[in-house]
């Protein structure tokens, strides 16, 4: 005899941060924009171009994109009103990059 109760519904619990690997490659380079580099070579004296040097730097620039003080913007933007064009980082940016470092920097 059929139970008069629903079946609990499964939920659909998505675990994955992104469904492809996280590569340099694929996703991280693609997180720093032209302005990004150009300011960063001159205030930090690292290149966000080059996967070896975020790579060395990877433990500060966590720490920065993760508090939201990086990147940097420009008046009239504020690091609580940023410019669309140049966005914070999103938690999944984060997570990717994170995932990044601890995957030996694929
Ligand atoms: C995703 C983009 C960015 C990342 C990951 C990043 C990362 C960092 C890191 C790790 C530091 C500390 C360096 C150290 O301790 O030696 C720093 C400092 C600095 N960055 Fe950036 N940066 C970004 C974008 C920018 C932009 C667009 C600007 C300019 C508009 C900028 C300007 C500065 C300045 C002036 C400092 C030194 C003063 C401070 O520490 O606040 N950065 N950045």
């Amino acid at each position: 005899m059929a139970s008069e109760t629903t079946p609990p519904v499964e939920p659909q619990v998505d675990n994955t941060v992104t469904a492809a690997p996280v590569t340099w490659e694929s996703t991280i380079k693609g997180y720093f924009l032209p302005s990004d580099v150009e300011c960063m070579l001159n205030a930090g004296g690292f290149d966000l171009s080059d996967k070896d040097d975020v790579s060395a730097y990877a433990p500060q620039i966590y720490v920065r994109v993760k508090n939201k003080t990086m990147p940097k913007q420009m008046p009239p933007f504020t690091q609580q009103n940023p410019d669309p064009a140049h966005p914070l980082w999103t938690d999944e940016m984060c997570a990717n990059f994170k995932g990044w470092m601890d995957g030996g920097f694929p």
